[in-house]
């Protein structure tokens, strides 16, 4: 089938007509927050989460004159029970009216998160300024799927299209105004050392010797669809790009839709963004501007005009050792009396998540699953690591009975570990929007205990300010040992040590003050880059220009 781009006709009018906002320059928070000693900043959450409505579909096939291209009766995304639904377009449109936010004008996969099915990335170079420019506003821009649409399944296109630019990519177009984001204007290569990457030994080569522009984003229900779209994309933008890498993603098959490689459900935790959804309970509210930049809640000021309603994309490679992690598991039971040595080893893997494979948190299952709770999402995300009813002061700074400090989940949303109540105003929140890639684990591969082929997650993070966002999560928590107390060590799973052994406490329930040491990174960088995802506006009044 041929993708056209999709007409506005075909798009509901649910949205309000521009409203032109002003600047709000809010309480700086700034690079000052990344010296913080204590790193007592405020919580964000973590893992993913977002829902769409993709079984309740109920649009109809308009076959009339309007309609150039296929019509959609299915959503293109997934739907994981345990994952907290995405709104419906009334609702989103309504919370979107109270806020002033325009969600025809802000790229479709920022607030999404991770419920693609089928989604690749292709990184470009610019090769022609100018044939770009003309392409981007008569190819690209027509095909960019915007929020409201993707939340719409009579509105979606087959195959939904987002671009995103780094900072090279931007001066390749002469956009010289300065976003004022470090991380993004030096790019990833620069900023390896605040990642804990050994280097740029495991890198994509292509992330280390080449300027890559741009990434283009398909996302589709089927890899046909995206392949049909790029194949029609290259045809008309010609020579004016040259193709530098791509990566296809995928959703796990089966009932393991939603889970990463090894095993555990992800998109819980993503927060609930004003002006998009409403929480789920225990789910973090991050004002718009933590995520879109230029919103209430962006605290950076001097920023241009245009890149308001824009995110920044972190794009980071993630290789996963699936068969190296189960074996530690194998290896390491927790010996609790009442636990057989698979039980043991099930339960180390979760403490080290902070969550079993079904998505049940072990600060409320704190010994087996609960699969009733994992699939759950007004339950699945209702703590907070403070007592039963406990509404204000910090979480107990030695209690690791139900959850390890250590543990990825608590480590990157510390929740009352930071103090309660969790607050509202917390600038180190990121909407994740990533998917794996890679085949399952072959049952050679599981039996060697080696992984053969590459697999792992294409990690999409979304925030106004990199700095905040995603780096300090990596930086200043994941790969902190010090972070939230003294001795807590290294996040198990994304913390990074220069490719260093890793030592972590807590995981051992028997004796959480035992230090475990990781000899094998299970998640291994291989490298990305900052971009920035701008708004449908900004590419036809600027970029394009
Ligand atoms: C970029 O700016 C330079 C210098 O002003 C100019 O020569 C060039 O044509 C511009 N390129 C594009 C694509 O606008
Ligand atoms: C969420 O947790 C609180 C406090 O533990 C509890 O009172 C409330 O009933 C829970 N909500 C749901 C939907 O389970
Ligand atoms: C904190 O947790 C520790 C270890 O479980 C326990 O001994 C202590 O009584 C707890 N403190 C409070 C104030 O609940
Ligand atoms: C794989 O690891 C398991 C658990 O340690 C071990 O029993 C098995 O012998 C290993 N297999 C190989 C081929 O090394
Ligand atoms: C717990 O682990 C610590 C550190 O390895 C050790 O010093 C201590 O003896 C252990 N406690 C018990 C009860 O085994």
């Amino acid at each position: 089938m041929r993708i056209l781009p999709v007409v506005s006709s075909l798009v509901h009018c649910f949205v309000p007509a521009w409203l032109s906002k002003s600047y709000k320059s809010q309480n700086a928070v700034g690079d000052s927050t990344i010296d913080d000693p204590t790193m007592r900043l405020n919580p964000f959450p973590t893992l993913l989460s977002l829902g769409i409505c993709a079984g309740i579909v109920s649009a109809t096939y308009l076959n009339d004159a309007r309609s150039l291209q296929p019509r959609r009766q299915t959503s293109m995304l997934i739907d994981p029970a345990a994952q907290p639904d995405l709104p419906t377009i009334n609702a989103a449109t309504a919370a979107a009216n109270a806020v002033n936010l325009n969600l025809k004008d802000i790229q479709g996969d920022i607030l999404i998160g991770m419920k693609k099915k089928s989604e690749l990335f292709f990184f470009f170079g610019i090769s022609n300024a100018k044939d770009f420019k003309k392409n981007l506003k008569s190819t690209i821009l027509p095909l960019v799927t915007n929020t409201a649409q993707l939340l719409d399944v009579s509105a979606q296109p087959q195959t939904a299209l987002n671009i995103a630019f780094s900072q090279t990519g931007l001066r390749a177009l002469n956009v010289t105004d300065d976003l004022k984001d470090s991380p993004f204007s030096g790019g990833q290569l620069q900023d390896i050392a605040n990642l804990g990457d050994p280097g740029t030994t495991n890198w994509v080569p292509e992330f280390v010797g080449t300027n890559i522009h741009g990434v283009i984003l398909l996302a589709s229900d089927t890899p046909d669809n995206i392949k049909a779209t790029l194949s029609s994309l290259k045809a008309k933008l010609g020579n004016s790009v040259k193709e530098i890498y791509s990566l296809q993603g995928a959703a796990r098959p089966g009932n393991q839709e939603g889970h990463e490689h090894f095993g555990y459900l992800d998109g819980i935790s993503n927060p609930a963004v004003q002006g998009f959804q409403s929480p789920l309970p225990g789910q973090a509210v991050v004002p718009t501007g933590e995520i879109l930049v230029g919103e209430n809640g962006d605290g950076v000021t001097g920023r241009p005009p245009w890149a308001k309603d824009g995110s920044f994309l972190v794009f980071r490679q993630l290789k996963q050792l699936v068969p190296e992690f189960n074996k530690f598991l194998t290896d390491n039971p927790i010996r609790a009396p009442t636990l057989t040595a698979k039980q043991g080893s099930d339960l180390l893997g979760a403490r080290m998540i902070g969550r079993w494979k079904s998505g049940a948190p072990v600060f409320l299952a704190p010994l087996v699953d609960d699969p009733v709770l994992g699939a759950d999402p007004n339950r699945n995300n209702n703590f907070t690591y403070g007592a039963p009813g406990q509404t204000t002061g910090s979480s107990n700074a030695t209690d690791q009975s139900k959850c390890p400090f250590s543990a990825h989940i608590r480590k990157t949303r510390p929740r009352a570990d930071l103090g309660l109540p969790e607050s509202s105003s917390s600038n180190h929140h990121i909407v994740r929007g990533g998917i794996p890639y890679g085949p399952e684990v072959t049952p050679n591969e599981a039996a060697s205990n080696t992984t053969k082929t590459e697999r792992g997650l294409a990690f999409v993070s979304y925030q106004s300010n990199i700095a905040n966002g995603f780096q300090f999560l990596q930086h200043l928590w994941a790969d902190n040992a010090r972070f939230i107390h003294a001795g807590v060590g290294f996040d198990p799973i994304i913390g990074a040590n220069q490719g260093a052994p890793r030592v972590v406490t807590g995981l051992d329930l028997m004796n959480v003050s035992r230090p475990i040491t990781l000899t094998t990174d299970f998640v291994v960088s291989r490298g990305g880059e900052y971009f920035f995802s701008p708004s449908l506006s900004a590419i036809a009044n600027t970029l394009s220009v």
